[in-house]
Parts: C-alpha cells; sequence; structure tokens
C-alpha cells in the first residue's frame, strides 16, 4: 500500500527518490512548451530554463509523456520527473482534474521501484489535491501476488510499486486539503482491492472465497454482512442464482452488506454481478474468449469496494451491497440450454442460452434488494460483449427506468473522471425474450444485446423503485497497455461513480 503525506515544503529540501512536475503544450500558434503551476521553485534551480531543456530531450508536454532528467544542483532528490499534461488551459483556468489524475497515474507508473516521490503538480484546490493523491495512487498499482518470491522486491519480476506520495502545495493543516487527502486514501485502497480480487485467478477466487474476503472486510469496517450459501439460497428460492452456479464445483453465494448511518436520511442499494469464472456454460465460449472471464466478477467487486468506502468515509446514507457470486461451468449437473428457472421474484425464465448468465443472478438480486424499498438501485456488471462493441473499452453504459437518474448517474461519473454514456431500453426489443414456455427467456435479438440485456434485468425491478444498470464490460479489464492510472488487468471500474453517487445522496443532491 503506498502512503500519503501533504507538504508545503520546498522541492529543493525535500527528501525523495524524485520530484514531479507537469509540463503543457503551449496553446495554439505559440512555440514549445510551458511548466506548469507548482514547479516554479524548480524551474529557477535549471535557472529558468526547464522548459527549453525538456524540449531539447524531446518532451512535447503531451497527455502521458514522461521525461526524466537529473535534479538541479543542490537539490536533495536527485531526479525530476516532468509529467505531461496535454494543452495549456485557456487564460483563467485550470487543468482538469482528470487530467491532473492521469499525469499524477502515469508518473507513479514511472517510478515504480522507487521509494519517495514528491508531486510538484498543479493545484489550485482541494479538489486538485484529491486528484493528483488519486491519481498517484492508483497509478502506484501492481499485483504481484503470483509472481515468484513477491513479497521480496529484489527477486520479484516486476520492480515495487512506488511506496510514498508527497502532494507538494497541499496543506496538511487545512481542513479541506485533509478531508480530500483522507477521502483519496480510503477510496483508492478499496479500489485498489477490488482490483486484486478481479485480477486473483478463479482458481483461488470462487464464490465462496469471496464471500469470506467480503466477510472479513465488513467485520473490520462495522459494516453487517450475511452470506447466503447453497442451502439458504435453495429455501429463499434464488433460482436465478442456482441455476447459474448448479454446474460448478462450488457452490453460489449471495452476500448482503448493509453500512447504516445514524445520520442517514436515504438509503441505497448498489448490486454487483459476481461470476467468479464465465466458462460460457454448456454454451461454451470458444478458445479466445475465455481467457480473460476472471474479470466476469468486477462488478460484485466494485460494489464491495464502494461500500466499504462508505463506511470508511462514514457518510450519512445507508448503502446495501448485494454480491450475486456463482461459476459458470458446464457440467453433468449445469443448466441445459432449454431449462427453465424459477426466479426469485416468481417469474420463470427459459434459459436458451447459458452464457446470459450475468442477468440471471442480477435477475434474483435486483428483486431481493428491491424488497426494501431502497431509495435508489444500481446495478453493475460485465454483461454483454455488445456494449464493448457500441461503446469501445473505456466507456461504461448506462441504463435506467428514470431519465433524470440516469443523467445523474452520469453526471457523477463525470465528476469522478469514469467515461461513461448513456443508452436507451426500445420497448420494442422485449418481444425478441418472449419464451412459448417461460415468462421470459434469457436471450433475445442480437442487435442492441446490450439494451436486451437491460431490458431482461428492468423485468426484475420492484414497482415504483429507481433503477439504474451499468454495463461496465468494456471498462473493467485492461487488455491493452497500463495508460494513465489505469494497470492493465482489472481497473476497479465504477467503484469511483458509486462512492460519488453515495456521497451525493447523503449531501441529499443526487439529480
Ligand atoms: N461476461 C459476458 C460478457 C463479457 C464479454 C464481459 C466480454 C467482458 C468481456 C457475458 O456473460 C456474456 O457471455 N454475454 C453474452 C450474452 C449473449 C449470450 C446474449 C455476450 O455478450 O456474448
Ligand atoms: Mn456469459
Ligand atoms: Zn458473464
Amino acid at each position: 500500500m503506498t502512503a500519503l503525506t501533504l507538504s508545503t515544503a520546498a522541492a529543493s529540501g525535500l527528501r525523495a527518490d524524485a520530484i514531479v512536475v507537469g509540463v503543457a503544450k503551449s496553446p495554439k500558434g505559440a512555440k514549445g512548451l510551458s511548466v506548469a503551476p507548482g514547479a516554479e521553485a524548480v524551474d529557477k534551480a535549471y535557472g529558468g530554463k526547464l522548459a527549453g531543456v525538456l524540449e531539447t530531450l524531446g518532451a512535447s508536454g503531451a497527455e502521458g509523456e514522461v521525461t526524466k532528467l537529473p535534479a538541479p544542483s543542490g537539490f536533495k532528490a536527485p531526479l525530476v520527473v516532468a509529467v505531461g499534461l496535454g494543452a495549456e488551459p485557456e487564460k483563467d483556468s485550470s487543468f482538469g482534474t482528470e487530467t491532473l489524475r492521469r499525469a499524477a497515474g502515469a508518473a507513479a507508473r514511472a517510478l515504480a521501484g522507487s521509494k519517495k516521490a514528491a508531486f510538484a503538480l498543479p493545484v489550485a484546490d482541494a479538489g486538485d489535491v484529491g486528484a493528483v493523491a488519486e491519481g498517484a495512487l492508483l497509478g502506484a498499482y501492481a499485483f504481484d501476488a503470483y509472481k515468484a518470491n513477491g513479497k521480496d522486491p529484489k527477486a520479484r519480476n516486476g520492480k515495487a510499486p512506488l511506496a510514498e506520495v508527497a502532494v507538494l502545495g497541499a496543506k496538511p493543516r487545512d481542513r479541506a486539503h485533509k478531508a480530500a487527502a483522507e477521502r483519496a486514501t480510503a477510496v483508492t485502497e478499496e479500489l485498489n482491492r477490488a482490483r486484486d480480487l478481479i485480477n486473483t485467478p478463479p482458481n483461488d477466487l470462487n464464490p465462496e472465497a469471496f464471500a469470506a474476503v467480503a466477510q472479513a472486510a465488513a467485520k473490520e469496517h462495522g459494516i453487517k454482512v450475511q452470506v447466503l450459501d447453497e442451502k439458504a439460497l435453495e429455501k429463499g428460492g434464488y433460482g436465478g442464482i442456482l441455476g447459474v452456479g448448479a454446474g460448478s464445483a462450488s457452490a453460489p453465494r449471495l452476500v448482503k452488506l448493509s453500512y447504516t448511518s445514524s445520520k442517514a436520511k436515504k438509503h441505497l442499494a448498489f448490486i454487483g454481478k459476481g461470476i467468479t469464472y464465465d466458462s460460457g456454460g454448456i454454451s461454451l465460449k470458444p478458445a479466445g474468449h475465455n481467457e480473460t472471464m476472471k474479470c466476469d466478477m468486477s462488478g460484485a467487486a466494485a460494489v464491495f469496494a464502494a461500500v466499504v468506502a462508505a463506511a470508511r468515509l462514514g457518510l450519512e446514507v445507508n448503502v446495501t451491497g448485494w454480491l450475486a457470486l456463482a461459476e459458470n461451468m458446464p457440467s453433468g449437473s449445469a443448466t441445459r440450454p432449454g431449462d427453465v428457472l424459477r426466479m426469485y421474484s416468481g417469474k420463470t425464465v427459459e434459459v436458451l442460452n447459458t452464457d446470459a448468465e450475468g442477468r440471471l443472478v442480477l435477475a434474483d438480486a435486483i428483486a431481493r434488494a428491491c424488497e426494501e424499498k431502497p431509495d435508489a438501485v444500481v446495478d453493475v456488471a460485465t454483461l454483454t460483449g455488445a456494449m464493448m462493441l457500441a461503446l469501445g473499452n473505456r466507456t461504461f453504459g448506462i441504463m435506467a427506468n428514470d431519465d433524470a437518474f440516469r443523467s445523474a448517474v452520469h453526471e457523477a461519473a463525470e465528476e469522478v473522471g469514469e467515461a461513461a454514456w448513456p443508452m436507451p431500453l426500445p420497448d420494442h426489443l422485449r418481444k425478441g425474450m418472449d419464451s412459448p414456455t417461460a415468462d421470459l427467456a434469457n436471450i433475445g435479438e442480437r442487435f442492441g444485446g446490450g439494451l436486451v440485456a437491460g431490458l431482461f434485468l428492468k423485468e426484475f425491478v420492484g414497482e415504483g423503485i429507481t433503477w439504474a444498470h451499468l454495463d461496465i464490460a468494456g471498462p473493467a479489464f485492461n487488455e491493452s497497455g497500463p495508460f494513465g492510472y489505469t494497470p492493465k488487468g482489472g481497473t476497479g471500474s465504477a467503484v469511483r461513480t458509486l462512492v460519488r453517487l453515495a456521497e451525493l445522496t447523503a449531501s441529499g443532491d443526487l439529480g
């Protein structure tokens, strides 16, 4: 875990392995790059020539670009790391928080193997302090639990993540700055824990193991937890969750996490798809489509992280998290295409494709969550390949049964720097899921597959309950190289959006 401090110290006197500064592309028309605010003292120590030196080294100020150079003489730190911020903002405006988050993340990644780095980036207010802290703490993430000698950095394959981050220009005694740092620590620690869960191989993280992790964390943070095992699921009539888990040697679980605040006026329910491995079941996925399917519990990981973060931040809102955990495997006991499941809500579903399993576990959890009449329900799921085709692999889709709520979720996502986009739920796609045998089938028309999945879920939302569905199939797992504060592998998609929704609900500012 990377440590965070705020410091008003001068860059020159700081004992650190590196000083991080920002560089921006000069405005259109003007030549070259400019050193961003926050690094004035560093620039001065180079005789005011830092921009020129960086240009000589080939720097352009482009977003994510990292240039390393020896620190000026007299500095305690040996290294200066210049990170690109992209275009310089218009006069009188400042760099956006997401720009700062990404730059800090890129610098933290480039500093893997170092102990301590001081970030002298342009921080104008507490929001910027939080953004730099978040970006650095998220960028410093590494998953090496399965590398040989993972505990010994010298023997490990990769470099140890940056161990300590100091944000310069931030005042440790300023209440807003301190709160921003505390928020960044809680959110990034839980988000990084979600990444760990996503990256953990499915032979080690089955539903039972995930439930045990949730139980331990709940205990630590004063969250009430209830785990329904296969017997309790049977007794409760959770046909969707049981049907998906039927083929696996590891039985399914439904975990309920209840964070309550004595000052709460509202109640949110978050529901996560937690397929610890999605082979497709009897409708088996072909090779090339199952190698990353350990990521199919990313929704549950996000919900888990968000509930724990809400508890750590003491938000004045009640948040219930539901983790619908199952492993989707083919076997003699697996659900067959053609089987009919009796769902928790009482509806029957003809399973025509066992690879459309996420909607089945979610349907039970959504119906159950709605019984408690929360003010809003948000489910998060790596639900469809179709959403990836529509929005690519960095943007999640938002569907909802309420236009204002969908917009509010979208705004919350934008605020925290998560790319998201509203998607419709067209009524006419519902009839594609008509079944001659059951109340509905678990698949429908191929075109608009992400929306069909959303329409399926909508059938299980309680009367009069406000609901949104986040399809994070694209951004949940990064199969290409790292960028900004996003590592390869599990990303922790939707965690920050959920935390923001909880904050906005607590302060009465949602919508
Ligand atoms: N977990 C997958 C969706 C997915 C695909 C997530 C790629 C992340 C990356 C989901 O369970 C699934 O298999 N969906 C099917 C639904 C289809 C059978 C209607 C799909 O999208 O192909
Ligand atoms: Mn599937
Ligand atoms: Zn799946």
